[in-house]
């Protein structure tokens, strides 16, 4: 292969949030191909290194680029009448069952065409990438059909290969039982696991497998067959759970060593202790907390205290949470979860990754040999990205070492 070969690249100057905690002095900032190289504080710079790179910025802060691991970007319609229909006292849950819900976006999801669906979603996706996102989560849970879940999932796929952004697909046939199923709702599950997982399995089209383990979904020993199935092909697991009820979704995830449990307001202590045990994420959504007016809190304390890291997500999706902007995240998980605006960076940035996944490969971090996906931001500390709502304050996005157009 030839080809000139890449020139370092320097940012100096920065106030650097590294995925755990901002660090005190400001550091300089190497990067080669597309990992992180050097990172020292400004004080052991010495000029002669910067001879031989490219310089890409002076001061700012920067942080790694953001993670949103939780998110149904791919869908067909929109539900603007059902916040219309809330707004005048249904609750989610009545609409879920009077057919609305989940399954009015499944119904436009099936009528969508492949091109329909990835032309619907780009800018969904842009809107994050504008906002800081280098690594996003896609799930499918829409078609709940085999053919319409697997369409969903090579969206996803095709959305990470035309822009630059790192995409994780979840196959999510468990989310709802579709109309065809009304009354065998075991026998949907088995389609989920003999046919939907396979599939997908063998097309590679998934990562992981993900459920929604609620009374108005699926119970946990259904849960726990699609888990042992996700397993048994090789695919990581996640779960909706203990978003409305605790029926002890979070703890069978985590006994199938699930990546993460996402929602979890109703989690208990033995939830918490679970999660611990198993080294999985908790995954905090407070968009959905916001838009469905939830007053239940997430165990925080609890989480805390235990040392289960906390991630931090949009979870992107058209009924419950219509929130395509990762920063507002970080401001809600503080001002309604109470987290600290470091906790909540380091939800989107380090322990996003981990639910993901993406622990060993350092993703989410600023360190040497990390890859090399980062944000430069304007605002004058990493806390003020979570105490302002503000757009507009992304000032470089680096995608596996490219800067790119924001
Ligand atoms: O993460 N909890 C279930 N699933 C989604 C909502 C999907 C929808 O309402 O369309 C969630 O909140
Ligand atoms: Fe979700």
């Amino acid at each position: 292969m030839t080809g000139t070969p890449q020139k370092r690249k320097l940012w100096r100057d920065v106030i650097l949030f590294d995925g755990v905690d901002t660090l005190p002095e400001p550091m300089a900032v190497m990067v080669e191909g597309d990992r992180i190289g050097r990172v020292v504080p400004m004080t052991e710079f010495d000029e002669a290194t910067a001879a031989g790179c490219e310089e890409m910025a002076r001061g700012g802060v920067m942080t790694p680029g953001l993670v949103d691991c939780h998110t149904h970007l791919v869908f067909g319609g929109s539900r603007a009448d059902e916040f219309e229909q809330r707004l005048e006292g249904a609750s989610y849950e009545e609409i879920a069952r009077a057919g609305g819900g989940i399954l009015s976006t499944v119904n436009a999801t099936r009528a969508a065409t492949e091109a329909e669906l990835f032309e619907a979603a780009r800018p969904r996706l842009e809107a994050l990438m504008r906002d800081g996102v280098t690594t996003v989560e896609i799930k499918s849970g829409y078609g709940l059909t085999v053919a319409d879940e697997l369409k969903m999932l090579r969206v996803a796929r095709r959305l990470g290969q035309e822009l630059p952004v790192r995409v994780v697909t979840t196959l999510l046939g468990a989310h709802a039982l579709p109309p065809e199923f009304r009354d065998d709702s075991d026998g949907y599950i088995d389609l989920v696991c003999n046919e939907m997982i396979p599939a997908a399995a063998t097309e590679g089209l998934a990562d992981a497998v993900d459920v929604f383990c609620e009374k108005i979904a699926f119970s946990v020993a259904q849960c726990e067959q699609v888990f042992a199935a996700a397993k048994a092909h090789g695919l990581s697991i996640k779960a909706h759970a203990e978003q409305l009820s605790n029926l002890g979704g979070s703890a069978a995830a985590a006994r199938f060593g699930a990546l993460s449990a996402d929602h979890i307001e109703f989690l208990d202590e033995a939830g918490v202790e679970a999660l611990r045990e198993a080294d999985s994420v908790a995954v905090l959504l407070p968009g959905a907390f916001h838009t469905l007016r939830e007053t239940r809190l997430p165990p925080i304390a609890a989480l805390r205290a235990a040392g289960v890291p906390m991630a931090v997500a949009t979870d992107a999706n058209p009924g419950s949470s219509p929130i395509f902007n990762p920063t507002l995240m970080l401001n809600f998980a503080c001002t309604l979860f109470r987290l600290t605006p470091r906790e909540a960076l380091a939800g989107m940035t380090a322990h996003g990754a981990r639910a993901l996944g993406f622990h060993e490969e350092r993703l989410g971090r600023i360190e040497e040999g990390a890859p090399a996906d980062l944000c430069l931001w304007h605002v004058d500390t990493p806390a003020a990205l979570a105490y302002a709502i503000q757009p507009g304050r992304l000032r470089q996005r680096v995608f596996a070492g490219r800067v790119c157009e924001l």
